[in-house]
């Protein structure tokens, strides 16, 4: 909690969680903290919702296009976020009905979720194998722990794969055989 913290503490755009106080609890050994609520729950259910896991064409760069200048807003304050997936963004507010073509929700989406962040060039005590395996760059699976954009670009890639196609690049039961997928670059 306190790495997430220490990147919140970095960030202030509108694409990216809000951090509004933290501060010691008082009697157990953690750290309390309040941030802004994201009540549309998380982009992952939202995919879910669209027919074929596909969302139209309007809407997909309606939400692509945020996610994208979240991301550049972070890696040029030198944070890499480590955990791009569609679980660690969220949607701002509940959406009743999903759009269909030519139309978008305007929905705002929100990065969240810091906790295994990277500085750029940084190495020190990242955890390379924490985050989700299917959004995982074949040097993070190789145990190269340095912290570069080419990680997180890396995820958003699977997750436009995702939006467009309906299904992830990588994807299998076993996480074996998932690994093997990935480094061999065989979608
Ligand atoms: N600010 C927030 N507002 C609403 N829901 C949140 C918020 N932050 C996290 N959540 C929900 O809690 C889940 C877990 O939080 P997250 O920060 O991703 O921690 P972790 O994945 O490390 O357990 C998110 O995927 C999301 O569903
Ligand atoms: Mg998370």
């Amino acid at each position: 909690m306190q790495k997430e913290v220490q990147a919140l503490s970095k960030l202030q755009h509108k694409g990216i969680v809000q951090l509004y106080e933290y501060f010691p609890h008082p009697t157990k050994e953690v750290l309390c903290v309040v941030m802004e609520y994201l009540a549309g729950g998380e982009l992952y259910e939202y995919w879910c919702r669209f027919p074929d896991r596909k969302l139209p064409e309007a809407e997909l760069k309606h939400i692509f296009r945020q996610i994208l200048l979240s991301l550049e807003y972070c890696h040029g304050k030198k944070v890499i976020h480590r955990d791009i997936k569609l679980q660690n963004i969220l949607l701002s507010r509940q959406v009743d009905e999903v759009p269909k073509d030519g139309m978008n929700s305007g929905v705002k989406v929100k990065l969240v979720d810091f906790g295994i962040f990277g500085s750029n060039g940084g190495r020190v005590g990242e955890k390379q194998t924490a985050g989700s395996l299917k959004f995982m760059s074949p040097e993070v699976l190789l145990g190269k722990t340095e912290s570069t954009p080419k990680i997180d670009i890396w995820a958003l890639g699977c997750i436009l794969h995702a939006l467009v196609l309906g299904c992830f690049p990588f994807a299998d039961k076993n996480p074996e055989v998932l690994k093997e997928k990935i480094l061999k670059r065989d979608i």
